[in-house]
């Protein structure tokens, strides 16, 4: 069955927000997020490439060509939200040596599953790894040249704040790059889509990472998340400038740029 709800179907209370479907106390919904992205920390790359068939490495790719990196050698990126690391991997292959990238999670396991991923494939990357709430960055007033955070702002409790912190540490002239889920502008596709998350993905979820729960949360987070226009509105709010987003898949998924000025 399609358990479906509109946005506007659930209020928001004072002191309260939504974890997915659920009204959830605020502080609560970091420790939620917490267990969601611990659990599935261990199966969360090959569970990526099922249930997107691969076209996540596809967006990924597209939002560093788009993140227009400087060329030289004191750049400094900021990889938010950055989990297993899949975009500091991309980054590492397109920045000059004696850059500077920072991944920083929230979530512990994320971040260990991932870091020892790289280093059994071999790799010595040149990444700093952080735990570190997209809330309230650990790092000084215009210190990156780049933030990107790809699939994260859609879990962090308030996204205005993380957005308002995005700007501070960045450097005058520097860009945000947000990669995450969007809304579907085409009606048929968005009643596929509709069955694909609220009965494939949980599916998926109980049969590969005995998790159904966890993926229940990922179609209901993306459902609550600010729309298209709704998030560009608010990278204005926190002083962007000269703000765009480009759709994929008929909005499924969506990069948002702006530009501190
Ligand atoms: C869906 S994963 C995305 C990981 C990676 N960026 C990618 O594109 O594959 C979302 C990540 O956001 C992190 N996250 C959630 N809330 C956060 C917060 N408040 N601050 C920083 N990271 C957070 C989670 O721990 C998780 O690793």
């Amino acid at each position: 069955m399609i358990q479906e709800k509109s946005q506007s179907s659930i209020e928001e209370h004072v002191g309260e927000t939504h974890f997915g479907y659920r009204q959830v106390p605020l502080e609560e919904k970091k420790k939620l997020v917490g267990q969601v992205f611990s659990s599935v920390a261990e199966n969360y790359d090959l569970m990526n490439d099922l249930m997107s068939l691969g076209i996540h490495r596809y967006w990924k790719r597209r939002a560093i060509e788009v993140l227009d990196l400087p060329q030289n050698n004191t750049t400094r990126i900021l990889d938010l939200a950055g989990g297993t690391g899949d975009l500091s991997l991309l980054l590492a292959d397109k920045v000059k040596i004696g850059s500077q990238i920072v991944l920083a999670d929230i979530n512990y396991e994320m971040v260990s599953v991932g870091r020892t991923q790289r280093i059994d494939q071999g790799y010595n990357l040149p990444i700093d790894y952080t735990i570190a709430n997209a809330e309230q960055l650990p790092y000084p007033d215009n210190y990156f040249d780049r933030v990107i955070i790809g699939f994260g702002l859609r879990n962090v409790t308030d996204k205005q704040q993380a957005l308002d912190e995005m700007f501070r540490v960045l450097s005058s002239h520097g860009k945000i790059l947000i990669l995450e889920f969007s809304q579907v502008q085409n009606q048929p596709l968005s009643k596929v889509y509709d069955w694909y998350s609220f009965s494939v993905l949980p599916f998926l979820g109980k049969i590969i990472a005995d998790d159904a729960d966890s993926y229940q949360y990922l179609a209901e987070s993306i459902r609550k998340h600010p729309n298209q226009k709704t998030l560009l509105s608010m990278l204005q709010h926190s002083g962007f400038q000269q703000c765009h987003y480009e759709n994929f898949l008929q909005g499924m998924v969506a990069i948002h740029l702006g530009v501190k000025g």
